[in-house]
């Protein structure tokens, strides 16, 4: 199959909705990251997003709708607290989880009886699903384990002879994933942070907003997880990664020791002149935000230019920090070494 990229045309956008209603599978820029979405009501649909992914079948999906409305159609019920939710931070990066409704196929559920919906902020995406009068299920449109698309031609090298079209609509805001939080309790709970966090969610709810264990530790296949994404290794390049968490000086000391042929350091912008192996940036220090935005891209370099072995700076765990250390802490298997152990005896 050839696949196109086009422009966000009118035109383009009409055929991208046509596709969706046809049951085809498309790549939709967001403000997040890519998606690769197909009609939520459509199993046929949802089982091409699978399989062009390499998803396991037991990782559901998120339902993007384009307005409050179509919420009643994908829901069984709106909490209370998803409205308050909704009412601030949609069209925006919040997925929020609530009791499946009739309408959404099981099987993008992968056979849960909750579904996570959000609004996407970005206004192609937003105009594809108001032309194709259907809400779709979108996961990032990457082959599953690898980092998530921040630009078409990101999506072009995974999905490329997969899928008929992708909508290039530039580059990612975000860089990082919506925020998932689950309302299926009394007590909202986020499964995967983002740039939306526990403060501004617990500023406008008014309570607390708890943090799910699996966002900052390992959780094994036989445990039960609250988000089936939290289970697989992700956002893996195929260098194997460590985060070195300590200062700059111990970070350098440390990766001049360990300098061998492809080893790279993944630093902060500003560090990049100071770093005595060969380097690679993922934005600027104290600035969660710019980190969030080339996290991807920095680890899909990685790739390019062949790293086998990485260590990277350890970004904070608090705010849009902890979206990024959430990603990283993946991307490197959960390795990390604390430098600066032995000053602390
Ligand atoms: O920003 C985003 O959320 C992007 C764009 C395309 O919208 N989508 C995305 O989808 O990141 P995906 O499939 O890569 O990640 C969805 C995450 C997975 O970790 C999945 O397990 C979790 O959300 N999830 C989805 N539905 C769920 C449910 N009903 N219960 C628990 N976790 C759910
Ligand atoms: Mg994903």
């Amino acid at each position: 199959m050839e696949t196109k990229i086009l422009k966000p045309t009118n035109k383009n956008m009409l055929l991208a909705a046509s596709l969706l209603k046809q049951g085809e599978v498309i790549g939709v820029p967001t403000e997040t990251v890519y998606g690769l979405a197909g009609d939520s009501t459509n199993s046929s649909a949802i089982e091409k997003i699978f399989k062009a992914k390499g998803r396991p079948n037991d990782n559901p999906l998120i339902c993007h709708i384009s307005s409050l409305e179509m919420l009643n159609f994908i829901v069984k019920k709106t909490p209370e607290d998803a409205l308050t939710l909704a009412k601030v931070f949609w069209p925006g990066p919040l997925t929020i989880i609530m009791p499946r409704g009739e309408r959404v196929c099981k099987e993008s559920c992968a056979g849960l009886d909750s579904v996570g919906v959000r609004m996407p902020k970005n206004k192609i995406a937003l105009k594809i699903i108001d032309l194709a009068g259907i809400p779709f299920s979108a996961p990032s449109a990457n082959i599953s384990g690898k980092p998530s698309p921040t630009n078409a031609f990101d999506v072009y090298e995974d999905m490329k002879g997969k899928i008929p079209l992708i909508i290039d609509g530039g580059e990612c805001e975000a860089g990082v994933e919506s925020t998932v939080v689950s309302l299926l309790e009394n007590t909202p709970i986020i499964l995967r942070p983002g740039v939306i966090t526990k403060e501004d969610m617990e500023s406008v709810l008014k309570k607390e907003v708890k943090v799910a264990k699996g966002v900052t530790q390992e959780v094994s296949n036989a445990q039960k997880v609250l988000s089936p994404g939290m289970k697989y290794k992700h956002y893996a390049p195929k260098a194997d990664i460590t985060i070195l968490n300590g200062d700059l000086e111990d970070f350098c000391e440390f990766v001049k020791k360990h300098d061998e042929e492809g080893t790279y350091a993944m630093c902060f912008d500003e560090e990049k002149e100071y770093m005595p192996i060969p380097a690679i940036s993922f934005g600027k220090k104290n600035d969660p935000k710019s980190q969030a935005h080339n996290l991807f891209s920095a680890l899909r370099e990685l790739d390019n230019v062949g790293a086998k072995r990485v260590f990277a700076r350890c970004p904070q765990k608090d705010g849009v920090g902890l979206a990024v250390y959430n990603r990283l802490i993946r991307s490197a298997g959960f390795k990390i070494i604390n430098l600066n152990c032995k000053k602390q005896i």
